[in-house]
């Protein structure tokens, strides 16, 4: 199959494209589309063979679950539980990069859930994503990557990646936030982050006037944060500390924030942000680097960035 480009970046392009995505979904296939965090590999929420494909072509463990993106917080009701918490986060940040895991409705199948008894759920903040579900419905979108891979946050990443194998990417243009959305879990009594993301606790806590627990250890995380995950080719070595390591020249690359990038001498040296993180990592691996150095002072990079750059360098924290 030849993977089609729908552009949408072009504005008298745009209603077309979207329209054409949204036919091949109807239709039952896989196409990526840009949301505010990472593309997402979309097919539609009720379509058992096609979210088959979907673990099929991402080479995804079957018990590691998707999320379901919708369009208004009324399709939320449509297939979730919801009460007055999940009311208060949606007004706060929905559209948003918020993933609410909630107790699911029978109309979802238990492929998409990984056979749990809950369904994880967002509104993403990006206005070619919104109106693709208003055309499609409700849609599964995990990160558009080959599992392990970073995710893709342009939609020449997707091409790279899976080309071929699914039948269009909707182009958007680059992710603005780059990594992807803070999972919480609202399934139980006590709200609980199982990833993090730009959507940070203490929010989240004003919020509901509620604590709100960080997964730890192996308990009740998210099943697909037990996977080797964002990891480029190369070698990636994370350092925090106060002062920036010596690093010798050869086919290295430091990633650091803004107040460290003159601090490398004779080494090539690159922003480091959320935005910018994965396409980073990937170029990283076009250009043959061997080994990408991350560094930052401890306690500088928010919870989700430091999240990433530690998977990345496949440590655990
Ligand atoms: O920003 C994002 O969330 C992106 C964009 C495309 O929306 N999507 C994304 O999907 O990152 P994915 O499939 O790569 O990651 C979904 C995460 C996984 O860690 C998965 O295990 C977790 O959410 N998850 C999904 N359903 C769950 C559930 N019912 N209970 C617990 N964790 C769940
Ligand atoms: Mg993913």
């Amino acid at each position: 199959m030849e993977t089609r480009a729908l552009d949408a970046t072009d504005p008298d392009n745009r209603s077309l494209a979207i329209e054409e995505a949204a036919r091949l979904l109807l239709a039952g296939e896989l196409v990526a589309f840009p949301t505010e965090t990472v593309y997402g590999l979309g097919a539609s929420a009720l379509d058992e063979r096609a979210i088959a494909r979907v673990f099929e072509v991402k080479g995804r463990p079957l018990d590691n679950p998707l999320i379901v993106h919708v369009a208004d917080i009324a399709a939320i009701a449509s297939v979730a539980l919801v009460d007055e918490r999940v009311e208060r986060l949606a007004a706060a940040f929905m559209p948003g990069p918020l993933t609410l895991v909630l107790p699911a409705r029978d109309a979802v199948p238990a492929s998409a859930r990984g056979g749990l008894a809950t369904v994880a759920v967002r509104i993403p903040d990006h206005p070619v994503a919104l109106e693709l579900l208003r055309a499609a419905g409700p849609l599964v979108g995990p990160s558009a990557n080959v599992s392990g891979r970073p995710s893709p946050t342009r939609a020449a990443h997707v091409i790279d990646d899976l080309s071929g194998r699914i039948a269009a990417v909707l182009d958007g243009g680059p992710c603005r936030v780059g990594i992807e959305s803070t999972v919480l879990d609202l399934s139980s009594g006590d709200a609980r982050i199982l990833r993090p993301g730009l959507v940070e606790p203490a929010a989240i806590e004003a919020v509901l006037g509620a604590e709100v627990a960080t997964a730890g250890g192996n308990d009740r995380r998210s099943p697909g944060t037990r996977y080797r995950h964002y990891a480029p080719t190369a070698a990636v070595r994370l350092v925090l500390a106060e002062q920036p390591p010596v690093i010798a020249p050869g086919a290295r690359i430091v990633l650091t924030t803004r107040r460290h990038l003159d601090r490398f001498n004779g080494v090539f040296v690159r922003l480091l942000t959320e935005e910018r993180l994965y396409a980073l990592l990937r170029d990283a691996d076009d250009a043959g680097i061997e080994e990408i150095v991350i560094y930052a002072e401890p306690g500088e990079l928010a919870p989700g960035l430091l999240d990433r750059v530690t998977r990345a360098a496949g440590a655990e924290h």
